[in-house]
Protein backbone atom coordinates (compact mmCIF):
# COMPACT_ATOMS: atom_id res chain seq x y z
CA UNK A 1 0.00 0.00 0.00
CA UNK A 2 1.33 3.43 -0.59
CA UNK A 3 -1.74 5.27 0.04
CA UNK A 4 -2.94 5.56 3.59
CA UNK A 5 -6.62 6.84 4.88
CA UNK A 6 -7.29 7.69 8.45
CA UNK A 7 -10.08 9.05 10.23
CA UNK A 8 -9.13 12.21 13.05
CA UNK A 9 -11.27 15.06 14.23
CA UNK A 10 -10.55 18.62 14.83
CA UNK A 11 -11.88 21.89 16.48
CA UNK A 12 -13.20 24.79 15.31
CA UNK A 13 -14.68 27.26 18.04
CA UNK A 14 -16.40 24.81 20.36
CA UNK A 15 -17.75 22.25 17.65
CA UNK A 16 -16.27 19.14 16.11
CA UNK A 17 -15.29 18.34 12.54
CA UNK A 18 -14.41 15.50 11.30
CA UNK A 19 -10.22 15.48 9.15
CA UNK A 20 -9.23 12.96 6.91
CA UNK A 21 -5.85 12.18 7.17
CA UNK A 22 -4.16 10.65 3.78
CA UNK A 23 -0.79 9.83 3.59
CA UNK A 24 1.19 8.89 -0.04
CA UNK A 25 4.28 7.66 -0.34
CA UNK A 26 6.17 7.83 -3.34
CA UNK A 27 9.88 7.11 -5.18
CA UNK A 28 11.82 10.41 -4.61
CA UNK A 29 14.39 12.23 -2.65
CA UNK A 30 13.32 12.17 1.39
CA UNK A 31 10.86 14.66 2.12
CA UNK A 32 7.88 14.97 3.90
CA UNK A 33 5.45 17.38 2.65
CA UNK A 34 2.43 18.61 4.87
CA UNK A 35 -0.55 20.19 3.08
CA UNK A 36 -4.06 21.15 4.33
CA UNK A 37 -4.17 24.89 6.28
CA UNK A 38 -2.30 23.35 9.08
CA UNK A 39 -0.95 25.68 12.05
CA UNK A 40 3.03 25.27 13.83
CA UNK A 41 1.53 22.85 16.04
CA UNK A 42 0.62 20.73 13.23
CA UNK A 43 3.86 21.34 11.14
CA UNK A 44 5.95 20.24 14.39
CA UNK A 45 3.57 16.94 14.17
CA UNK A 46 6.29 15.73 11.41
CA UNK A 47 9.30 16.03 13.55
CA UNK A 48 7.14 14.25 16.82
CA UNK A 49 5.60 11.54 14.44
CA UNK A 50 9.55 10.47 12.98
CA UNK A 51 10.86 10.47 16.28
CA UNK A 52 7.76 8.09 17.55
CA UNK A 53 8.33 5.77 14.42
CA UNK A 54 11.80 5.34 15.11
CA UNK A 55 11.72 5.08 18.70
CA UNK A 56 8.74 2.41 18.60
CA UNK A 57 10.65 -0.24 16.66
CA UNK A 58 9.04 0.87 13.66
CA UNK A 59 11.24 2.20 10.10
CA UNK A 60 10.60 5.68 8.52
CA UNK A 61 10.07 5.45 5.07
CA UNK A 62 13.53 7.24 3.56
CA UNK A 63 11.27 8.56 0.46
CA UNK A 64 8.89 11.17 -0.26
CA UNK A 65 5.90 11.35 2.03
CA UNK A 66 2.92 13.51 1.29
CA UNK A 67 0.23 14.20 4.04
CA UNK A 68 -3.02 16.16 3.46
CA UNK A 69 -5.50 16.95 6.05
CA UNK A 70 -8.64 17.44 4.71
CA UNK A 71 -11.05 19.51 4.13
CA UNK A 72 -8.27 21.32 3.13
CA UNK A 73 -10.35 25.20 3.50
CA UNK A 74 -10.39 24.71 7.08
CA UNK A 75 -7.79 25.78 9.51
CA UNK A 76 -6.48 23.14 11.48
CA UNK A 77 -4.66 23.26 14.98
CA UNK A 78 -2.86 21.48 17.71
CA UNK A 79 -1.51 18.36 18.38
CA UNK A 80 -4.25 16.02 18.03
CA UNK A 81 -3.81 14.58 14.53
CA UNK A 82 -0.38 12.97 15.76
CA UNK A 83 -1.71 9.52 15.86
CA UNK A 84 -3.65 9.60 13.01
CA UNK A 85 -0.46 10.82 10.84
CA UNK A 86 1.66 8.12 11.95
CA UNK A 87 -0.48 5.28 11.45
CA UNK A 88 -1.09 6.49 8.04
CA UNK A 89 2.61 6.65 7.62
CA UNK A 90 2.88 2.88 9.19
CA UNK A 91 -0.03 1.79 6.94
CA UNK A 92 1.33 3.51 4.01
CA UNK A 93 4.48 1.82 4.41
CA UNK A 94 3.24 -1.76 5.11
CA UNK A 95 4.53 -1.98 8.72
CA UNK A 96 0.71 -2.25 9.44
CA UNK A 97 -2.72 -3.53 7.93
CA UNK A 98 -4.62 -0.34 6.65
CA UNK A 99 -7.99 -2.39 6.70
CA UNK A 100 -8.45 -2.20 10.47
CA UNK A 101 -7.75 1.72 10.33
CA UNK A 102 -11.20 1.89 8.65
CA UNK A 103 -13.01 0.66 11.55
CA UNK A 104 -11.47 3.86 14.02
CA UNK A 105 -10.89 7.49 14.79
CA UNK A 106 -7.45 8.31 15.99
CA UNK A 107 -6.24 11.40 18.54
CA UNK A 108 -3.49 12.13 20.41
CA UNK A 109 -0.75 13.88 20.81
CA UNK A 110 2.98 11.60 20.24
CA UNK A 111 5.54 12.27 22.61
CA UNK A 112 9.34 11.68 21.11
CA UNK A 113 9.65 7.92 22.24
CA UNK A 114 5.90 6.99 20.84
CA UNK A 115 3.86 7.09 24.38
CA UNK A 116 0.73 9.45 23.84
CA UNK A 117 -0.59 12.72 25.43
CA UNK A 118 -3.84 13.89 26.15
CA UNK A 119 -5.26 16.42 23.97
CA UNK A 120 -8.61 19.01 23.92
CA UNK A 121 -11.61 18.75 22.60
CA UNK A 122 -12.50 15.29 23.18
CA UNK A 123 -15.63 15.58 24.56
CA UNK A 124 -17.19 17.19 21.49
CA UNK A 125 -15.58 15.58 19.02
CA UNK A 126 -17.01 12.16 21.19
CA UNK A 127 -20.30 13.81 21.03
CA UNK A 128 -20.23 14.32 17.18
CA UNK A 129 -18.54 11.17 16.31
CA UNK A 130 -21.39 9.08 18.11
CA UNK A 131 -23.69 10.33 15.25
CA UNK A 132 -21.41 8.10 12.67
CA UNK A 133 -20.20 5.35 12.06
CA UNK A 134 -17.40 4.11 12.45
CA UNK A 135 -18.17 5.05 16.16
CA UNK A 136 -15.63 4.19 17.69
CA UNK A 137 -12.57 5.82 19.33
CA UNK A 138 -9.10 5.40 19.73
CA UNK A 139 -7.38 7.98 22.07
CA UNK A 140 -5.17 8.42 25.43
CA UNK A 141 -5.70 6.63 28.25
CA UNK A 142 -6.00 10.31 30.21
CA UNK A 143 -8.76 11.08 27.84
CA UNK A 144 -10.82 7.70 28.38
CA UNK A 145 -12.99 9.01 31.23
CA UNK A 146 -13.99 12.40 29.25
CA UNK A 147 -14.93 10.34 25.84
CA UNK A 148 -16.90 7.39 28.03
CA UNK A 149 -19.70 10.00 28.84
CA UNK A 150 -21.26 9.93 25.75
CA UNK A 151 -22.77 6.85 25.42
CA UNK A 152 -23.14 5.62 21.72
CA UNK A 153 -19.14 5.59 21.55
CA UNK A 154 -16.65 2.31 22.01
CA UNK A 155 -13.74 4.42 23.41
CA UNK A 156 -10.44 2.04 22.88
CA UNK A 157 -7.35 3.96 25.42
CA UNK A 158 -4.36 3.44 24.52
CA UNK A 159 -0.75 4.23 25.91
CA UNK A 160 1.86 4.24 23.38
CA UNK A 161 2.31 3.93 19.18
CA UNK A 162 2.91 0.26 19.71
CA UNK A 163 0.06 -0.54 22.09
CA UNK A 164 -1.94 1.23 19.09
CA UNK A 165 -0.63 -1.07 16.29
CA UNK A 166 -1.32 -3.79 19.02
CA UNK A 167 -4.77 -3.81 19.63
CA UNK A 168 -5.90 -2.74 15.47
CA UNK A 169 -4.23 -6.26 14.49
CA UNK A 170 -5.55 -8.06 17.99
CA UNK A 171 -8.59 -6.20 18.85
CA UNK A 172 -9.51 -9.35 20.08
CA UNK A 173 -7.59 -9.17 23.51
CA UNK A 174 -8.88 -5.98 24.58
CA UNK A 175 -12.09 -4.81 25.78
CA UNK A 176 -13.51 -1.26 25.22
CA UNK A 177 -13.46 1.52 28.28
CA UNK A 178 -17.10 1.93 29.98
CA UNK A 179 -17.65 4.28 32.51
CA UNK A 180 -21.21 5.27 34.33
CA UNK A 181 -21.69 9.04 33.10
CA UNK A 182 -24.22 9.61 35.85
CA UNK A 183 -21.37 7.58 38.61
CA UNK A 184 -19.14 9.67 37.30
CA UNK A 185 -21.05 13.05 37.33
CA UNK A 186 -22.02 12.21 41.30
CA UNK A 187 -18.40 11.83 42.13
CA UNK A 188 -17.66 15.20 40.66
CA UNK A 189 -20.44 16.92 41.78
CA UNK A 190 -19.60 18.59 45.25
CA UNK A 191 -17.13 21.12 46.21
CA UNK A 192 -14.53 21.28 48.57
CA UNK A 193 -15.37 24.79 50.26
CA UNK A 194 -18.71 25.87 52.46
CA UNK A 195 -20.46 28.91 53.42
CA UNK A 196 -20.12 27.42 57.07
CA UNK A 197 -16.30 28.56 56.86
CA UNK A 198 -17.45 32.33 56.83
CA UNK A 199 -17.98 33.63 60.13
CA UNK A 200 -20.60 36.29 60.85
CA UNK A 201 -20.88 38.24 57.97
CA UNK A 202 -24.96 37.84 58.22
CA UNK A 203 -25.70 40.64 56.20
CA UNK A 204 -23.11 39.93 53.37
CA UNK A 205 -24.08 36.35 53.43
CA UNK A 206 -27.73 37.30 53.03
CA UNK A 207 -27.32 39.66 50.05
CA UNK A 208 -25.61 36.72 48.52
CA UNK A 209 -28.70 34.45 48.73
CA UNK A 210 -30.85 37.34 47.34
CA UNK A 211 -28.56 37.25 44.05
CA UNK A 212 -28.42 33.82 43.79
CA UNK A 213 -31.81 33.31 44.07
CA UNK A 214 -32.81 36.00 41.81
CA UNK A 215 -29.94 35.53 39.54
CA UNK A 216 -28.87 39.25 39.89
CA UNK A 217 -25.32 40.33 39.67
CA UNK A 218 -23.43 41.58 42.56
CA UNK A 219 -20.80 44.02 43.54
CA UNK A 220 -19.27 43.87 46.81
CA UNK A 221 -17.70 46.59 48.70
CA UNK A 222 -15.11 46.50 51.27
CA UNK A 223 -11.40 47.46 52.57
CA UNK A 224 -8.66 44.71 52.45
CA UNK A 225 -9.00 41.69 54.06
CA UNK A 226 -12.57 41.84 54.57
CA UNK A 227 -13.31 38.38 53.51
CA UNK A 228 -14.82 39.54 49.86
CA UNK A 229 -13.01 36.98 47.55
CA UNK A 230 -14.07 34.22 50.69
CA UNK A 231 -17.54 34.56 50.11
CA UNK A 232 -17.42 35.60 46.27
CA UNK A 233 -15.58 31.81 45.97
CA UNK A 234 -18.64 30.28 48.09
CA UNK A 235 -21.64 31.59 45.27
CA UNK A 236 -21.45 28.30 43.35
CA UNK A 237 -22.44 26.02 46.23
CA UNK A 238 -25.55 27.83 47.05
CA UNK A 239 -26.81 27.60 43.39
CA UNK A 240 -29.29 25.21 42.65
CA UNK A 241 -27.70 21.93 41.36
CA UNK A 242 -25.88 21.22 37.84
CA UNK A 243 -27.67 18.68 35.88
CA UNK A 244 -25.67 15.83 34.01
CA UNK A 245 -26.85 17.85 30.85
CA UNK A 246 -25.17 21.43 32.05
CA UNK A 247 -21.89 19.60 33.20
CA UNK A 248 -21.47 18.07 29.95
CA UNK A 249 -21.75 21.68 28.65
CA UNK A 250 -19.37 23.05 31.15
CA UNK A 251 -17.08 20.27 30.68
CA UNK A 252 -17.39 20.67 26.60
CA UNK A 253 -16.14 24.21 26.77
CA UNK A 254 -13.94 23.42 29.60
CA UNK A 255 -12.49 20.89 27.15
CA UNK A 256 -11.72 23.03 23.98
CA UNK A 257 -10.32 25.15 26.22
CA UNK A 258 -7.87 22.90 27.38
CA UNK A 259 -8.77 24.03 31.19
CA UNK A 260 -10.63 20.50 31.89
CA UNK A 261 -9.17 18.28 34.89
CA UNK A 262 -7.73 15.14 32.44
CA UNK A 263 -7.79 13.03 35.87
CA UNK A 264 -11.68 13.72 36.28
CA UNK A 265 -12.87 13.92 32.70
CA UNK A 266 -15.80 16.10 34.06
CA UNK A 267 -17.05 19.44 35.54
CA UNK A 268 -20.11 18.80 37.36
CA UNK A 269 -19.43 22.12 39.49
CA UNK A 270 -20.78 25.24 38.80
CA UNK A 271 -17.85 27.01 37.68
CA UNK A 272 -16.07 29.77 39.36
CA UNK A 273 -13.18 32.25 37.22
CA UNK A 274 -10.85 34.67 38.88
CA UNK A 275 -9.11 36.25 36.11
CA UNK A 276 -6.65 38.60 37.10
CA UNK A 277 -7.31 42.83 36.56
CA UNK A 278 -4.65 42.72 33.68
CA UNK A 279 -6.07 40.25 32.06
CA UNK A 280 -6.27 40.90 27.76
CA UNK A 281 -9.43 41.58 26.11
CA UNK A 282 -8.76 38.04 24.20
CA UNK A 283 -8.39 35.91 27.05
CA UNK A 284 -11.51 37.72 28.65
CA UNK A 285 -14.11 37.07 25.85
CA UNK A 286 -12.10 34.51 23.67
CA UNK A 287 -9.82 35.24 20.67
CA UNK A 288 -7.11 33.55 18.57
CA UNK A 289 -7.00 32.78 14.99
CA UNK A 290 -9.50 30.25 15.36
CA UNK A 291 -10.95 31.52 18.30
CA UNK A 292 -10.92 29.85 21.68
CA UNK A 293 -13.18 30.34 24.75
CA UNK A 294 -11.97 33.14 26.87
CA UNK A 295 -13.32 33.70 30.63
CA UNK A 296 -16.58 34.73 30.31
CA UNK A 297 -17.34 31.39 28.04
CA UNK A 298 -15.06 29.47 31.14
CA UNK A 299 -17.86 30.90 34.01
CA UNK A 300 -20.69 29.71 31.72
CA UNK A 301 -23.31 28.35 33.97
CA UNK A 302 -21.27 29.65 36.67
CA UNK A 303 -19.39 32.71 38.56
CA UNK A 304 -17.19 35.32 36.73
CA UNK A 305 -15.30 37.03 39.97
CA UNK A 306 -14.11 40.33 38.87
CA UNK A 307 -11.78 41.21 42.13
CA UNK A 308 -10.38 45.06 42.49
CA UNK A 309 -12.76 46.08 39.59
CA UNK A 310 -11.48 49.28 38.84
CA UNK A 311 -8.19 47.83 37.82
CA UNK A 312 -9.61 46.00 34.93
CA UNK A 313 -8.59 47.79 31.61
CA UNK A 314 -12.54 49.95 30.52
CA UNK A 315 -12.63 48.57 27.03
CA UNK A 316 -12.32 44.62 28.89
CA UNK A 317 -15.79 45.82 30.91
CA UNK A 318 -17.65 47.13 28.57
CA UNK A 319 -17.94 44.28 26.07
CA UNK A 320 -19.55 42.09 29.00
CA UNK A 321 -22.19 43.97 28.02
CA UNK A 322 -23.99 42.12 25.55
CA UNK A 323 -22.78 38.55 26.89
CA UNK A 324 -24.44 40.30 30.76
CA UNK A 325 -27.64 40.79 28.25
CA UNK A 326 -27.20 37.62 25.86
CA UNK A 327 -26.06 35.17 27.19
CA UNK A 328 -23.74 34.16 24.72
CA UNK A 329 -21.27 36.18 23.34
CA UNK A 330 -20.15 36.80 19.39
CA UNK A 331 -16.54 36.73 18.14
CA UNK A 332 -16.10 37.17 14.34
CA UNK A 333 -12.99 36.52 12.10
CA UNK A 334 -13.02 37.18 8.36
CA UNK A 335 -14.13 33.79 6.99
CA UNK A 336 -16.57 32.82 9.75
CA UNK A 337 -18.53 34.04 13.20
CA UNK A 338 -18.20 31.90 16.21
CA UNK A 339 -21.19 32.52 19.66
CA UNK A 340 -19.39 30.92 22.24
CA UNK A 341 -22.39 30.08 25.51
CA UNK A 342 -21.45 32.58 28.03
CA UNK A 343 -24.16 32.67 30.69
CA UNK A 344 -22.71 33.79 34.33
CA UNK A 345 -23.44 35.82 37.18
CA UNK A 346 -21.40 38.91 37.32
CA UNK A 347 -19.52 39.37 40.80
CA UNK A 348 -17.59 42.46 41.44
CA UNK A 349 -15.56 43.38 44.52
CA UNK A 350 -13.71 46.55 44.93
CA UNK A 351 -12.16 48.77 47.92
CA UNK A 352 -13.76 52.00 48.71
CA UNK A 353 -11.35 53.96 48.14
CA UNK A 354 -7.88 53.60 46.72
CA UNK A 355 -5.95 53.17 49.97
CA UNK A 356 -9.07 50.66 50.48
CA UNK A 357 -9.91 51.96 54.37
CA UNK A 358 -12.84 54.55 53.65
CA UNK A 359 -15.35 54.20 56.66
CA UNK A 360 -13.28 51.26 58.10
CA UNK A 361 -12.86 51.88 62.13
CA UNK A 362 -10.18 50.27 62.49
CA UNK A 363 -7.66 51.92 59.97
CA UNK A 364 -8.02 56.34 59.19
CA UNK A 365 -8.35 56.87 54.69
CA UNK A 366 -5.49 58.72 53.80
CA UNK A 367 -7.33 59.67 50.65
CA UNK A 368 -8.76 62.96 49.65
CA UNK A 369 -12.27 63.72 47.89
CA UNK A 370 -11.12 63.99 44.15
CA UNK A 371 -9.06 60.79 44.69
CA UNK A 372 -11.92 58.62 45.91
CA UNK A 373 -13.81 60.36 43.44
CA UNK A 374 -12.05 59.04 39.78
CA UNK A 375 -11.48 56.09 42.15
CA UNK A 376 -15.37 55.57 41.73
CA UNK A 377 -15.65 56.90 38.41
CA UNK A 378 -13.58 54.48 36.58
CA UNK A 379 -16.40 52.10 37.00
CA UNK A 380 -19.34 54.04 36.63
CA UNK A 381 -21.76 53.41 33.71
CA UNK A 382 -23.25 50.98 31.47
CA UNK A 383 -21.37 47.84 33.45
CA UNK A 384 -22.79 49.11 36.73
CA UNK A 385 -26.20 49.33 34.91
CA UNK A 386 -26.05 45.39 34.86
CA UNK A 387 -25.11 45.16 38.36
CA UNK A 388 -28.80 44.87 40.51
CA UNK A 389 -27.22 45.12 43.97
CA UNK A 390 -24.51 46.52 45.75
CA UNK A 391 -23.48 45.63 48.85
CA UNK A 392 -21.20 47.04 51.70
CA UNK A 393 -18.62 44.30 53.51
CA UNK A 394 -17.12 46.03 56.21
CA UNK A 395 -14.42 43.68 58.06
CA UNK A 396 -15.33 40.65 60.12
CA UNK A 397 -16.34 41.66 63.80
CA UNK A 398 -13.90 40.06 66.67
CA UNK A 399 -16.79 38.42 68.20
CA UNK A 400 -17.89 36.70 65.04
CA UNK A 401 -14.65 35.64 64.45
CA UNK A 402 -13.86 33.58 67.51
CA UNK A 403 -17.80 32.20 67.56
CA UNK A 404 -16.88 28.37 67.90
CA UNK A 405 -20.19 27.36 66.44
CA UNK A 406 -20.90 26.29 62.62
CA UNK A 407 -22.25 28.66 60.50
CA UNK A 408 -25.26 28.00 58.44
CA UNK A 409 -23.71 25.62 55.56
CA UNK A 410 -23.97 26.26 52.00
CA UNK A 411 -26.44 22.76 51.19
CA UNK A 412 -29.28 25.32 53.78
CA UNK A 413 -29.12 27.75 51.95
CA UNK A 414 -29.23 26.17 48.51
CA UNK A 415 -32.59 24.45 48.97
CA UNK A 416 -33.85 27.61 49.42
CA UNK A 417 -32.69 29.21 46.65
CA UNK A 418 -33.82 26.23 44.68
CA UNK A 419 -37.45 27.05 46.22
CA UNK A 420 -37.55 30.23 45.21
CA UNK A 421 -36.13 29.67 41.42
CA UNK A 422 -38.54 26.96 40.95
CA UNK A 423 -41.47 29.83 41.87
CA UNK A 424 -40.04 32.51 39.48
CA UNK A 425 -40.04 29.72 36.91
CA UNK A 426 -44.04 29.18 37.13
CA UNK A 427 -44.50 32.35 37.86
CA UNK A 428 -42.47 33.62 34.45
CA UNK A 429 -42.78 30.39 32.30
CA UNK A 430 -44.74 32.49 29.60
CA UNK A 431 -42.32 35.39 29.45
CA UNK A 432 -39.78 32.76 28.69
CA UNK A 433 -37.03 33.81 31.67
CA UNK A 434 -36.20 32.45 34.46
CA UNK A 435 -35.50 34.16 37.37
CA UNK A 436 -36.38 37.91 38.40
CA UNK A 437 -33.26 39.95 37.22
CA UNK A 438 -34.07 38.91 33.82
CA UNK A 439 -37.37 40.67 33.79
CA UNK A 440 -38.33 43.52 31.61
CA UNK A 441 -39.44 47.02 32.65
CA UNK A 442 -43.24 45.79 31.30
CA UNK A 443 -42.56 42.48 32.94
CA UNK A 444 -41.52 44.30 35.87
CA UNK A 445 -44.71 46.50 36.29
CA UNK A 446 -46.77 43.47 35.69
CA UNK A 447 -45.11 41.22 38.64
CA UNK A 448 -44.12 43.40 41.00
CA UNK A 449 -47.35 44.68 42.93
CA UNK A 450 -46.59 46.73 46.28
CA UNK A 451 -48.68 47.34 49.12
CA UNK A 452 -49.51 51.03 49.92
CA UNK A 453 -46.89 51.17 52.26
CA UNK A 454 -44.58 49.45 50.13
CA UNK A 455 -45.26 52.51 47.67
CA UNK A 456 -44.92 54.91 49.62
CA UNK A 457 -41.57 54.31 51.11
CA UNK A 458 -39.96 53.37 47.84
CA UNK A 459 -41.40 57.14 46.61
CA UNK A 460 -39.85 58.54 49.90
CA UNK A 461 -36.55 56.76 49.03
CA UNK A 462 -36.53 57.97 45.51
CA UNK A 463 -36.65 61.62 46.04
CA UNK A 464 -34.13 61.27 48.95
CA UNK A 465 -31.80 59.32 47.30
CA UNK A 466 -31.83 60.59 43.84
CA UNK A 467 -32.42 57.46 42.77
CA UNK A 468 -32.29 57.00 38.78
CA UNK A 469 -35.48 55.53 36.90
CA UNK A 470 -33.01 52.65 36.35
CA UNK A 471 -32.49 52.16 40.34
CA UNK A 472 -36.42 52.50 39.95
CA UNK A 473 -36.43 49.17 38.52
CA UNK A 474 -33.51 47.12 39.68
CA UNK A 475 -35.09 47.71 43.68
CA UNK A 476 -38.41 46.67 42.26
CA UNK A 477 -36.61 43.47 40.93
CA UNK A 478 -34.74 42.86 43.79
CA UNK A 479 -37.71 43.26 46.31
CA UNK A 480 -39.54 41.06 44.12
CA UNK A 481 -36.69 38.63 45.12
CA UNK A 482 -36.91 38.87 48.80
CA UNK A 483 -40.50 39.34 48.57
CA UNK A 484 -40.37 35.62 47.22
CA UNK A 485 -37.90 34.18 49.38
CA UNK A 486 -40.36 35.75 52.05
CA UNK A 487 -42.95 33.82 50.41
CA UNK A 488 -44.96 36.83 49.95
CA UNK A 489 -47.10 37.35 46.33
CA UNK A 490 -47.48 41.32 46.71
CA UNK A 491 -44.54 43.06 48.17
CA UNK A 492 -44.49 44.62 51.26
CA UNK A 493 -42.37 47.87 52.82
CA UNK A 494 -39.49 45.44 55.01
CA UNK A 495 -38.95 44.23 51.00
CA UNK A 496 -38.47 47.63 49.87
CA UNK A 497 -36.49 48.66 52.58
CA UNK A 498 -34.03 46.04 52.09
CA UNK A 499 -33.96 46.28 48.34
CA UNK A 500 -32.74 50.45 49.18
CA UNK A 501 -30.03 48.76 51.25
CA UNK A 502 -28.96 46.78 48.11
CA UNK A 503 -28.20 50.68 46.46
CA UNK A 504 -24.76 51.19 48.41
CA UNK A 505 -23.18 52.95 46.08
CA UNK A 506 -26.16 55.39 45.88
CA UNK A 507 -26.45 55.73 49.38
CA UNK A 508 -22.24 56.33 49.65
CA UNK A 509 -23.28 58.85 47.73
N1 LIG B 1 -15.97 36.07 58.02
C1 LIG B 1 -14.82 35.39 58.05
N2 LIG B 1 -14.75 34.19 58.65
C2 LIG B 1 -13.61 33.50 58.67
N3 LIG B 1 -12.44 33.94 58.11
C3 LIG B 1 -12.46 35.12 57.50
C4 LIG B 1 -13.65 35.91 57.43
N4 LIG B 1 -13.36 37.05 56.75
C5 LIG B 1 -12.06 36.97 56.41
N5 LIG B 1 -11.51 35.82 56.85
C6 LIG B 1 -10.11 35.41 56.68
O1 LIG B 1 -9.41 36.50 56.12
C7 LIG B 1 -8.78 36.13 54.90
C8 LIG B 1 -8.85 37.28 53.91
O2 LIG B 1 -10.14 37.35 53.34
P1 LIG B 1 -10.32 37.72 51.83
O3 LIG B 1 -9.10 37.47 51.05
O4 LIG B 1 -11.56 37.06 51.38
O5 LIG B 1 -10.55 39.29 51.96
P2 LIG B 1 -10.81 40.34 50.81
O6 LIG B 1 -11.95 41.18 51.27
O7 LIG B 1 -10.96 39.63 49.54
O8 LIG B 1 -9.50 41.20 50.84
P3 LIG B 1 -8.78 42.04 49.67
O9 LIG B 1 -9.52 43.32 49.54
O10 LIG B 1 -7.42 42.20 50.23
O11 LIG B 1 -8.84 41.20 48.44
C9 LIG B 1 -9.53 34.90 54.45
O12 LIG B 1 -8.72 34.03 53.71
C10 LIG B 1 -9.97 34.26 55.74
O13 LIG B 1 -8.98 33.40 56.22
MG1 LIG C 1 -9.83 39.70 47.76
ZN1 LIG D 1 -8.74 55.68 51.33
Amino acid sequence: MALAKVLSYGIIGIDAYPVEVEVDISNGLPAVNLVGLADTAIKESRVRVKAAIKNSGFKWPDTRITISLAPSHIKKEGSGFDLAIALGVLAASNQCNGEYLRNYCFLGELSLDGSLRPTRGILPISMALARYEPSQLILPVHNAKEASLVSDLTVWPVKTLCHTVDLLHNAGNYAPFKIDAEQLFKQHNRYTLDFSDVKGQYAAKRSLEVAVAGGHNLLMVGPPGSGKTMLAKRIPTIMPDVTLEEALEITKIHSVAGALPVKDGIMATHPFRLPHHTISYAALVGGGTIPQPGEISLAHQGVLFLDELPEFRRDCLEILRQPLEDGCVHIARAERSFVFPACFMLVCSMNPCPCGYYSDPRKACTCNATKIQTYMSKISGPLLDRIDIHIAVPAVQYHDLNDPGPAEPSDTIKRRVEAVRALQRERLRSDGIFYNAAMSSKQVKKYCILDDEARNLLKMAMAELGLSARGYTKILKVSRTIADLTGSDTIQADHIAEAIQYRNLNTMG
